[in-house]
């Protein structure tokens, strides 16, 4: 739970106004992790709440007409940042008020424009705790959370954010860390929507040439005539429309990157153009006599398949072995189905921030559902269906039902059990499948045991084990901790 008390704790006053003694106790139990506890004020009845408040105040009470009455006619006078009526109070229990709490309170104290929200709530008990109780939801989202801040194979770099902890997507990650700092001409290749320009971006916020921004041009959006301007730019008059001089994407890209998206789409005419860039370093706008020498790397993506493509004549050889110097490959997301689980928490944290209700979690069997599609969209789709479910949800949990049609399939590969349960030997509470320290525990073993039915002679010990008897003693050395425990 965001910590009530962190930034704001003497500024916020709880008033709870509950009849029944073990609902108040739990409710200020609950609070007291995170607000100051002479802060939290309970009453027998709304009568007592006083004329006038200065701090920011919430007021937790339950569905009581009486109550409620007394509240609304202060309110409007009184500073009340969240007032929440609760029905059926009885049916809480812990669980469920921390739960309620995190939902209701919290998003109003992390909330931008505080000074602007004035917020009533009425919640159901009984809905409440039918939709809310589901210890998956706490269990992944406390593993991710773990993950997402441990873990240094996430790249949070300089602005980009490429979530995953496939080994995939790690060596991905690596590979670009890796050849960011050369120059070498690099071809990223995968379905749309992998994630093919976020790598692109890292490459360029890695390299030293990020003082300059990274320059993009989607090859496929523009007709061949008018991409070759765009590429190297003209001269005024050079063709009828030419007014002014126009600098070409290569011309705003030098000392820095361009970014030749949909490098597939490129006609095989402008291929040759491009092949003399690369060569030569230099660029010839049109209807201009002059060569201008330019500096730029050249990180080109596409989701066609290339090599296919040049054996139908449909893309130059040559060009090819030119812009791919570096191959960088992003495999579905279907292939690497342990990034759904992070990718899914990462944006629903990311699109809730845009929102006014949080959402907390979502239900096992949604997430069985999510993580057995398989994603022809790959991360945008995943992206884009994240969007709509946190924008849309109302309940602060995202169940089966707010899920599409479409997404449903009947295949069943992995369960977000196992998924979790791998995430946890991931985060290595997992020495459990670590291979190396395991086989050295069992060679351990073993040679404990020869030494001990050879009385301690090692030369006789080895013999037993097959082993020279420089080896076993090397063994010995090394392994030197674990024999003494
Ligand atoms: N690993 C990831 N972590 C976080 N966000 C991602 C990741 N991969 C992709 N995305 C997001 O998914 C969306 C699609 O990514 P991107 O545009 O880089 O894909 P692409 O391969 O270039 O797609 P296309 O071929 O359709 O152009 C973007 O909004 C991007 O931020
Ligand atoms: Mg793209």
């Amino acid at each position: 739970m965001n910590n009530i008390s962190q930034t704001k704790k003497n500024e916020i006053i709880v008033y709870i106004i509950i009849r029944q003694k073990d609902i108040c106790y739990k409710i200020r139990h609950v609070l007291k992790k995170t607000a100051d506890e002479k802060k939290m004020i309970t009453l027998k009845t709304a009568k007592d709440l006083p004329a006038k408040f200065n701090n920011d105040t919430y007021i937790i009470t339950e569905n009581n007409r009486a109550f409620i009455l007394e509240i609304s006619k202060i309110t409007p006078k009184i500073n009340v940042k969240l007032f929440v009526y609760i029905d059926n109070i009885h049916e809480l229990d812990e669980q469920d008020i921390i739960f309620l709490i995190k939902h209701n309170i919290d998003r109003i104290i992390n909330s931008k424009n505080i000074k602007d929200l004035k917020y009533e709530k009425f919640v159901d008990a009984k809905i409440f705790k039918k939709k809310h109780h589901n210890t998956f939801i706490d269990k992944a989202s406390t593993l991710l959370d773990d993950l997402c801040h441990n873990n240094d194979d996430i790249a949070e770099a300089d602005g980009v954010n490429i979530y995953g902890i496939s080994n995939h997507i790690k060596t991905v990650i690596k590979k670009a860390h890796r050849v960011a700092q050369g120059g070498s001409n690099i071809l990223i290749t995968g379905e749309s929507g992998t994630g093919k320009e976020l790598i692109a971006k890292l490459i360029h916020n890695q390299s030293k040439r990020n003082a300059n921004p990274m320059v993009s041009i989607n090859c496929g959006a523009f007709p061949e005539g008018l991409l070759e301007s765009e590429l190297f730019g003209y001269k005024k008059g050079a063709f009828t429309g030419a007014f002014t001089d126009k600098l070409g994407r290569f011309d705003l890209a030098d000392k820095s990157t361009i970014f030749l998206d949909e490098i597939g789409d490129m006609s095989l005419s402008l291929q040759v153009k491009l092949l003399r860039v690369i060569q030569e370093r230099e660029i010839e706008p049109i209807g201009s006599l002059k060569i201008k020498k330019i500096d730029v790397r050249i990180v080109s993506a596409t989701n066609k398949n290339l090599e296919d493509m040049i054996s139908r004549n449909l893309f130059r050889e040559d060009f090819y072995y030119r812009i791919n110097v570096i191959p960088i490959h992003l495999p579905p997301l279907r292939e690497r189905r342990t990034d759904i689980i992070v990718l899914i928490y990462y944006f629903m944290k990311k699109f809730e921030d845009f929102q006014d209700n949080k959402v907390y979690g979502i239900s096992e069997d949604a997430f069985n559902i999510l993580l057995n599609y398989d994603w022809n969209g790959n991360v945008r789709e995943l992206e884009n269906l994240m969007e709509m479910l946190v924008v849309l949800n109302e309940s602060g949990l995202i169940t089966i039902e707010d899920i599409p049609e479409k997404y449903f399939n009947n295949k069943r590969i992995e369960t977000a059990k196992t998924v979790t349960e791998n995430l946890e030997i991931l985060l290595n509470k997992g020495d459990a499948i670590n291979l190396k320290n395991n086989m050295e525990k069992i060679e351990m073993n073993i040679i404990n045991r020869a030494i001990k039915i050879s009385g301690g002679v090692k030369g006789k010990a080895a013999k037993m084990l097959g082993l020279n008897r420089t080896t076993l003693i090397e063994k010995l050395k090394r392994y030197g901790k674990h024999r003494n425990k």
